[in-house]
């Protein structure tokens, strides 16, 4: 569907795209992560040529928007909206008026105009204020005003840069739902950039890490948060999914302290019991959590095993061959 074949865009000697090779796939949510610099939204912005990349291509539906003149890029990006952190709403118009300003610069009809707006108020919710001024509407009210003009020229692709960063948790999630709702029902491919692995772990299928204009790890949602590879991935996956142990119960500890990771589609939580019988071993369960990312149970827990040394190495053999991760948090001297 889109597809990004080593794309670079360089300003003066930064790079802030480095030979990025991307494919979006159609009718997925597709999440970019990564702090701030990464490059995301420049990333985001080539996608639709809002900057033309300085080397590589993008091709949506196998067309090559790189190759088009700027004029063909302005009917083609009528084919992708955007929505935005801050909105970026006309403050004079009413609601009414600035989704139709879409509609009126892809030539539509009075006519035709009446029509649409109507659905698309409806579509985000917000029938009841088509006659209010943006000053008049809450962040989350001003971002639906920014998805109902984004959605109006019926595109395939919807490109969201930060669109809940400026919201409070709860609208966050609203909003997230309201995307979710989209991409479900209209079959809208989503791009999706974010700093929050919480807003990754709602609503995207993929996700690419960022980190100085390079994509640094890929891949479905679960696996991320299940398997992080890179240390920067371990990092967002910890800020939604972190256990953290008071220091006071890491003094005076018998054992090696060990976190697992259990996928929750497979009998794991066998595996503890399982390795207390098997090898002359105890545990102490310190902590655990079970989180659902996208319906399927991801499950941590924090244990202290105790016997002798040999019997607990085993054991830690034994476990981390069975789950999808063991980390050793601290050992004892
Ligand atoms: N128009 C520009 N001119 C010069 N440098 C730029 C320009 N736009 C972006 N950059 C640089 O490119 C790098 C990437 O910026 P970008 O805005 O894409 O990052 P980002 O990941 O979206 O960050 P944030 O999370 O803060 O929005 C940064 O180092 C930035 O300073
Ligand atoms: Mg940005």
């Amino acid at each position: 569907m889109i597809d990004i074949q080593q794309v670079t865009k360089r300003y003066k000697n930064v790079a802030a795209v480095d030979e990025v090779s991307l494919t979006i796939r159609q009718g997925e949510v597709f999440g970019i992560i990564g702090y701030s610099g990464a490059g995301k939204s420049t990333l985001l912005r080539c996608l639709n040529l809002l900057e033309r990349p300085t080397e590589g291509k993008v091709l949506i539906d196998g067309k090559d928007l790189t190759a088009l003149s700027d004029n063909e890029v302005r009917k083609e990006r009528q084919k992708i909206g955007m929505i935005f952190q801050h909105f970026h709403l006309i403050s004079s118009k009413t609601v009414f008026d600035n989704v139709a300003f879409s509609l009126k610069a892809a030539g539509k009809t009075k006519e035709e105009i009446k029509k649409k707006v109507p659905k698309l108020l409806e579509m985000v919710g917000l029938s009841d204020r088509s006659g209010h001024y943006p000053a008049q509407l809450s962040g989350g009210q001003k971002q639906r005003v920014g998805i109902a003009r984004a959605l109006a020229n019926d595109p395939k692709v919807l490109l969201c840069d930060e669109a809940t960063s400026a919201l409070d948790p709860t609208t966050t999630k609203s909003i997230l739902q309201l995307l979710k709702k989209i991409n479900e029902t209209l079959g809208i491919t989503i791009v999706l950039i974010t700093h929050e692995m919480e807003v990754v772990q709602d609503i995207c299928h993929r996700v690419a890490v960022m980190e100085d204009g390079k994509v640094v790890e890929l891949g479905d949602i679960y696996d991320i948060f299940a398997n992080p590879k890179t240390d920067l991935s371990k990092q967002f996956v910890q800020t939604v999914h972190s256990l953290e142990l008071p220091e006071r119960l890491l003094e005076g500890r018998k054992g090696p302290i060990v976190q697992v990771v259990f996928q929750g589609d497979s009998a794991e939580e066998a595996v503890i019991s399982e390795t207390l019988k098997q090898f002359n071993v105890n545990a102490n369960i310190l902590h655990g959590q079970i989180s659902y990312i996208q319906d399927r149970a991801l499950g941590t827990l924090i244990i202290e095993l105790i016997g002798s040394r040999r019997d607990v190495q085993k054991a830690i053999d034994y476990i981390t061959k069975q789950t999808s991760r063991l980390e050793v948090l601290a050992d004892v001297a």
